[in-house]
């Protein structure tokens, strides 16, 4: 199969497309066909040796997640057949012609959804109602959501909408985002370096984090709170938790998949009873050939995505 590998970190300019032997699944494990391939900021960070926890083995293989046709499935595998169409996240790459998922975090496309929207909903999708379930915002509570237009962020606009929020504030790096996020719902559109932005909310949904994490603490009205889900680390001001009441709450899928496991479930459906019913749109800023991860990867690096950025095998 032919798969994209690093040797070096850096840039997306490192990226380089191989032959290699095709992935044998483990007992656990499908052997999926991919047909769509998910780009993400952490996949970006890892290239640049930025990953959690430092840099990743070299050569480096990223990718998170994957849609595609089941072709062979391990020795325990239940519930899932070859020829089955699935979504899931891979844990030991996926940008490649074939990719590992294991079948705990695989699941069926419904009839006539086509890959690349179940790579743009589904882990974003996820992200969003986790951070969404977690912060739970009781009625009339407002919401600021960081990187509102990214793959996860978007998705959490709409759905903080549907879920009833009134004032739904999109922060973004760039004032070119505002039409894409109004078109979503979002109440008011800011940017990163505006002095102000608006009255204080009772939650914030970080997918930023680093430098802007003191700011977006800020953003946090006296005993709200901030749900902590991005890949971009920090700092927290403790003062400011303790003179404003204010509370920060971490997420991982990792963790909440496992731990709340009715709950992913159940989200996993809601999102594609809205997305099958026009209520959540997942979008889709670009789809590229996987000769081309180079190009996915700059998009990101650019910031410029309006939504999810897919790669085709
Ligand atoms: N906790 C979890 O389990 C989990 C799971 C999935 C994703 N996430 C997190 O969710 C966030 C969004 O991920 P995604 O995959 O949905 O994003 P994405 O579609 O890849 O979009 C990336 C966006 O992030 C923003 N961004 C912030 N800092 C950036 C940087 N240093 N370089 C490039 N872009 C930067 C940019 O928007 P602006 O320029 O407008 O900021 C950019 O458009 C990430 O922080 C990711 O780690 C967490």
């Amino acid at each position: 199969m032919r798969r994209v590998r690093f040797h070096a970190y850096g840039g997306p300019e490192v990226l380089r497309l191989e032959e290699a032997e095709d992935p044998v699944p483990g007992p656990g494990d499908l052997l999926v066909r991919t047909e769509a391939i998910g780009v993400t900021l952490p996949s970006v960070r890892r290239v640049r040796g930025d990953g959690k926890g430092g840099g990743d083995p070299l050569p480096g293989v990223i990718g998170g997640e994957i849609a595609g046709e089941v072709i062979a499935i391990g020795s325990e595998v239940t519930g899932f057949a070859v020829g089955d169409r699935v979504t899931s996240l891979t844990l030991t790459g996926s940008y490649g012609e074939l990719a590992l998922a294991p079948a705990f975090l695989a699941s069926r496309i419904p009839d006539g959804a086509s890959a690349v929207e179940a790579v743009a909903l589904v882990r974003g999708g996820h992200v969003a109602l986790a951070a969404l379930s977690t912060a739970a915002p009781a009625g009339g509570e407002s919401v600021l959501i960081t990187g509102a237009a990214s793959g996860t962020g978007h998705l959490a606009v709409q759905l903080a909408k549907l879920q009833g929020v009134p004032r739904v504030v999109a922060a973004v790096s760039s004032p070119a985002k505002a039409e894409f996020l109004y078109g979503l719902g979002a109440d008011e559109v800011v940017t990163y370096d505006q002095e102000s932005w608006g009255e204080p909310v009772d939650i914030v949904l970080d997918g930023v984090g680093g430098e802007l994490l003191p700011r977006a603490l800020a953003a946090v009205a006296p005993g709200g709170r901030l749900i902590f889900f991005n890949s971009g680390g920090g700092t927290v001001p403790a003062y400011e938790l303790l003179a404003g009441a204010k509370t920060i709450t971490g997420l991982t899928m990792r963790r909440f998949s496992t731990v709340h496991r009715e709950r992913y479930e159940r989200h996993r459906e809601e999102l594609w009873e809205l997305a099958g019913a026009g209520r959540l749109r997942a979008a889709v800023h670009a789809e590229l050939p996987l000769a081309d991860a180079a190009k996915a990867h700059e998009i990101i690096e650019g910031r410029a995505n309006l939504g999810k950025v897919v790669l085709r095998p």
